[in-house]
């Protein structure tokens, strides 16, 4: 099949490759010509494991192609993916703008049958909107091309975006006509007969609110779990037992009840709110995500809190941030709990040492004053502080004589509860974690 991919983000470059990896023609169309040039060489415009390999086999096999020709890009196709950005606005909706361009571009440039899939994160009723801008750029130019829409969401992590895309926990394929349903059974037939997993088919609203609502739940359970951490901290339990022993009963599962700073990142933070903003458009009042919003936003003070209690003035003193990425496994810092961190010590005048295994190009024009260290363990050299935001797990590695040795002070923030707490105290070492008595 003939499969179209516009936008080569994160979301529509991983598409682009699975798709190719599983045996389609894949055309992957940007505006942007220094990343179409990127891609063209076989490299990945940003960090993501078994990518590059991915776009090299594709490339390397015909099957996949860039461009920025409108034309050749979605002429011929049998589905073209929308796969552009969808920013957060102020009032906490998306910016649909790049859908609505996305669509009309369809309809001005198909020559025959095409299925319109969106899988950009967007608010339920997007759908509806697609097939007005489909049928009014076809009105325009007089053309009768049998256009069909579809939400088609992707449910893939950062950092195991390849693996998510290609074997996933589901499928689901929202359509309003058969034409529409039939072509996407075709284009998952060959991912389904080397992976067997639920395919949901159903119609666009309910594929729609189903991404929504899943990212929104799981941003609501890691929201649940640090809010739970600040009554073990009241009352001396400790939040890591609570959550094993939660995540045994299988109705609740242990993934996603991580206590920390709270969650980053391109998606749960805008769809949090953007779900909320759509709810509040129909007339429901889903104060609950507010909730979770609010929560996520208190998780972020919690390190300065507990620095400011050991250092007492932060001014003049030198604090080492290990981890400045989102999460492990990405060099995306969009909404890192990191950035408010760092910004809060440079307000309060400390000086600052920072480390990312990754994410280190990202950040050098943010911070020009910090040092930027060449590893974890020299961050720490001299440092009166280390507050460790991200949990790579190479920082696993160091040890309590590491930090003891290195640290001017043994003020240890420990954000995200990656190292040994009882270790750090025997060590001598005044260590914090999050929820931990
Ligand atoms: C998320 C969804 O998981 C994915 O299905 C969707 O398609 C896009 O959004 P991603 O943003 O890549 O993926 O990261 P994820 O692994 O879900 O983590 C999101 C944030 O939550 C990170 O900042 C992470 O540190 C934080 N988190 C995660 C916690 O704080 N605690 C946890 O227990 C789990």
């Amino acid at each position: 099949m003939k499969i179209t991919v516009l936008g080569i983000g994160h979301v529509g470059l991983v598409t682009a490759g699975c798709m190719a990896e599983l045996g389609h023609e894949v055309v992957g169309y940007d505006v942007d010509e220094s990343k179409i040039e990127v891609v063209r060489s076989g490299r990945t415009p940003f960090y993501e494991p078994g990518l590059d390999e991915l776009l090299q086999k594709g490339v390397a096999s015909g099957r996949l192609t860039v461009t920025v020709d409108q034309g050749a890009a979605i002429a011929g196709a049998d589905v073209v993916f929308i796969c552009v950005g969808t920013p957060g606005l102020p009032h906490g909706g998306p910016n649909l703008t790049y859908v609505q361009e996305a669509a009309a571009m369809v309809a001005r440039v198909a020559t025959g049958p095409v299925v319109v899939a969106e899988k950009s994160t967007v608010p339920v009723q997007t759908g509806a909107r697609v097939r007005q801008a489909l049928q009014m750029e076809a009105a325009a130019r007089d053309t009768e091309v049998l256009m069909s829409v579809v939400s088609n969401p992707e449910f893939l992590r950062e950092g195991s975006a390849v693996q998510d895309t290609l074997r996933p926990d589901r499928i689901v394929v929202g359509a309003d006509d058969e034409h529409g349903h039939d072509v996407m059974r075709r284009v998952y037939a060959p991912m389904l007969a080397q992976h067997d997993c639920p395919y949901v088919a159903t119609d666009v609203p309910t594929a729609e609110l189903i991404k929504h609502a899943s990212n929104a739940f799981l941003a609501t359970k890691i929201s649940f779990i640090n809010a739970v951490s600040r009554v073990c901290e009241l009352s001396g339990a400790d939040v890591e037992v609570v959550a094993d022993a939660m995540g045994h009963d299988a109705r609740i599962g242990r993934a996603f009840l991580n206590a920390g700073i709270g969650y980053g990142g391109s998606c749960f933070p805008k769809d949090v709110r953007a779900f909320d903003r759509i709810a509040s458009e129909l007339g429901y009042d889903f104060g609950m995500l507010r909730e979770t919003d609010k929560i996520n936003r208190e998780a972020r003070e919690w390190p300065m809190r507990r620095l400011r209690e050991h250092l007492w003035n932060v001014a003049g003193k030198t604090v080492a941030v290990l981890g400045v990425a989102f999460k492990p496994g990405t060099d995306d810092i969009r909404e890192a709990p990191s950035l408010d961190i760092i910004g809060e010590l440079i307000e309060e005048g400390a000086n600052i040492r920072l480390h990312d295994p990754v994410a280190m190009d990202q950040i050098r024009d943010l911070f020009p004053d910090a040092h930027f260290a060449a590893s974890g363990v020299e961050a720490l050299d001299g440092a009166h502080a280390v507050i460790l935001c991200t949990e790579w797990p190479e920082y696993g590695e160091i040890t309590p004589a590491d930090l003891k040795a290195r640290l001017e002070y043994p003020v240890v923030i420990d954000a995200r509860n990656l190292w040994d707490l009882a270790a750090m105290r025997d060590a001598g070492l005044t260590a914090v974690q999050v929820g931990r008595g």
